[in-house]
């Protein structure tokens, strides 16, 4: 008789978030430098990205922009890892390989934990004080920053 394999249980949940709308949190303890999953959608250009949300000034967003200047959207085509939240204080990482996102975590997280990795948002403009509270930060960690964008480096005078 064929022996039936169990499925691998899921290692993680989407729901409600008491950081912002949905979450996505452990089901099980994951060791540390686990990949939970890839950050999937559909690829644009910067051009398309802006021509999409040129009238959009809401902070909410399911894009995640590359270092090459594509974006992510996963508003189409996207999965779970849409729905994992921003922490100052992250328990994971976007780890890009090969113009893939994979999410990694940080350190062993324990069941029931929410999955957060740090979105290191910059925007073109200032993040002046209205753009940061804009985009401010529910993350709850002791040394949150207050604003889920990254902060810029100062420029050395010359
Ligand atoms: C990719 S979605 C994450 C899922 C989101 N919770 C939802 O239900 O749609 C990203 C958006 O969630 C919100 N968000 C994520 N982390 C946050 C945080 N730490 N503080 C405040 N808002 C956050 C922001 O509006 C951000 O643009
Ligand atoms: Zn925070």
């Amino acid at each position: 008789m064929a022996t039936r394999k169990s499925k691998p249980r899921r290692r993680f949940v989407v729901r409600n978030s008491g950081i912002h709308g949905k979450g996505v949190f452990a089901t099980t303890r994951i060791p540390s430098g686990t990949r939970l999953i890839e950050y999937k959608g559909e690829r644009l250009t910067e051009a398309q990205t802006d021509k999409r949300y040129a009238k959009d000034d809401n902070p909410h967003t399911f894009l995640f922009a590359l270092d090459d200047g594509m974006v992510i959207d996963a508003t189409s085509g996207g999965n779970s890892a849409r729905w994992i939240n921003h922490s100052c204080a992250p328990n994971c990482e976007a780890v890009d390989d090969e113009d893939r996102i994979y999410i990694e975590t940080l350190r062993a997280i324990r069941p029931g934990e929410e999955l957060c990795y740090d979105y290191r948002i910059e925007l073109e403009e200032r993040h002046t004080p209205e753009l940061k509270r804009l985009y401010q930060c529910r993350c709850g960690a002791r040394r949150c920053k207050g604003t889920i964008l990254n902060v810029k480096k100062k420029k050395k005078k010359s």
